[in-house]
């Protein structure tokens, strides 16, 4: 019998504790032995909840106790979780993680004290999408070119129910928390940064970069509106926030925004929760994952495959999937040297000779403009929507901030970059 213990018993917590039971006959012929949950540590004992496991409030009960084989975090947290999972480790115990946040400031230590001790995190990256068994081992013959992802369900289910339903962002917001998509904290969903928290454990596995949160360019969803929509229907594009990394040499663009693509494309096509990510390898070429990328169910999926795998012996390590460093190295690239195309949802006083002032500050900055849609409203005031051509993010970060300084902008310029 494989004994677990379980800190946080919330969503996702509480459906693996189900999960285990319902599938307990599939479960316990794969792994072939039984898992059994000995042990769940929550913050609060009186809430009330519909699972039976004997329940503490201190981590360390689970961490030191001796009958415990594998320790499943699933508290959420940056510090107080890595204290934690350090603690269990020290303690010689196989450990699951779901904590994107954890991996994204600690992988690389927790990878040196893990050493020969499992240390397996699937659901850490679009829920129930086994991405991170694909690039570790399924694709480690290649060199990765790119990888790009919605890999936040939440914000997928957001600008899915706006582009479809027209929803208002705050309603369909609390839907997505009532479903147990949204973090604890869903500024963390709605700004960007879990969708960075995830590309940057997939940069590690590809690349061997060993970033953090502020060095990349993370944008969120929360200046989109239902003109930006309109825009975007019209000339052919859906919004998405996109998880990028693309390699260029030996440096890879590491970048999360919204992002307009085309609505033929695969990655538009993915709607609600789900989640779909396009990894092209060098030798393999583009290979594609797609399946619902929050919710207790699909995160209990993959953190029990986790549980399973540790049970039969089985280990991968070290756990970011490199023995050793690339000689040659690879280095993130600087955010000013993004190359994209971008759409501009501009704000002005509506009269004689402003668009040839944009134009020009444009110009200026050796940006040229693909198309362009004016809305006049009732203030005398329009709302320019632009494409430009390819350019670079320095110039247009430059042409932005010296549009910000004149009189007849109205409100700050909206900005979203496009990948076609
Ligand atoms: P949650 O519903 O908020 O559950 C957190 C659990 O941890 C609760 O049981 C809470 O206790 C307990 N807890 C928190 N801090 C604690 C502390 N200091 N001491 C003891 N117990 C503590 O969160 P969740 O949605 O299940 O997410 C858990 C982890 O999985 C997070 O790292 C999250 O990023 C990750 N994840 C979530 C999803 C998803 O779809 N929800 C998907 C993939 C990964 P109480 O119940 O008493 O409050
Ligand atoms: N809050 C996360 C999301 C949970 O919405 O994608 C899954 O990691």
């Amino acid at each position: 019998m494989i004994r677990v213990g379980i800190i946080g018993v919330g969503t996702v917590g509480s459906s693996v504790v189900r999960v285990l039971e319902k599938n307990k006959d599939i479960i316990t012929a794969r792994a072939g032995k039984e898992i059994c949950v000995v042990k769940g540590v929550v913050r609060s004992l009186d809430k009330k909840r519909d699972i039976d496991i004997p329940l503490t409030t201190d981590p360390y009960e689970v961490t030191d106790d001796p009958n415990i084989d594998i320790v499943v975090e699933l508290m959420g947290g940056v510090e107080e979780a890595y204290e934690v999972v350090r603690r269990a480790l020290q303690n010689k115990k196989a450990v699951v993680t779901a904590n994107k946040a954890l991996l994204a400031y600690h992988r690389y230590e927790l990878q040196e004290l893990a050493g020969d001790i499992p240390f397996e995190f699937e659901a850490s990256v679009a829920g129930g999408i086994p991405i991170i068994k694909a690039l570790r081992e399924g694709l480690s013959a290649n060199h990765i070119e790119a990888i790009r992802g919605i890999m936040n369900g939440t914000c997928n289910y957001i600008l899915s129910k706006m582009a479809r339903e027209g929803a208002a962002f705050a309603e369909v917001l609390q839907e997505a928390q009532r479903l147990g998509y949204a973090e604890a904290d869903p500024t963390f969903d709605i700004e960007g940064f879990d969708a960075a928290h995830k590309l940057l454990i997939l940069a590690s596995i590809a690349y061997g970069i060993n970033a953090k949160p502020e060095d990349i360019l993370i944008e969120g969803i929360t200046k989109i509106t239902k003109l930006d929509f309109e825009f975007a229907k019209e000339f052919g594009y859906a919004i998405k926030l996109l998880s990028i990394a693309k390699k260029r040499g030996d440096q890879v663009e590491l970048r999360v925004h919204p992002t307009l693509v085309l609505q033929s494309e695969m990655i538009a096509k993915v709607d609600g929760v789900m989640n779909g990510i396009s990894v092209i390898g060098d030798v393999v070429g583009e290979t594609m994952y797609y399946g619902p990328g929050a919710g207790g169910e699909a995160t209990a999926s993959a953190v029990i495959s986790n549980i399973i795998d540790i049970a039969r012996g089985g280990k991968c390590s070290p756990m970011l999937g490199f023995k050793k460093p690339l000689e040659w190295g690879m280095r993130l690239a600087p955010k000013e040297a993004i190359n994209s195309k971008y759409y501009l949802r501009i704000l002005v006083e509506d009269r004689p000779g402003i668009l040839a002032k944009i134009a020009s500050i444009f110009g200026e900055h050796s940006i040229s403009i693909e198309s362009m849609l004016q809305k006049s409203s009732a203030q005398g005031q329009a709302q320019l929507l632009l494409s430009t051509h390819r350019c670079v993010e320095k110039d247009i970060q430059k042409a932005l901030k010296e549009l910000q300084s004149r009189e007849f902008l109205k409100e700050p310029p909206v900005m979203i970059r496009i990948e076609d």
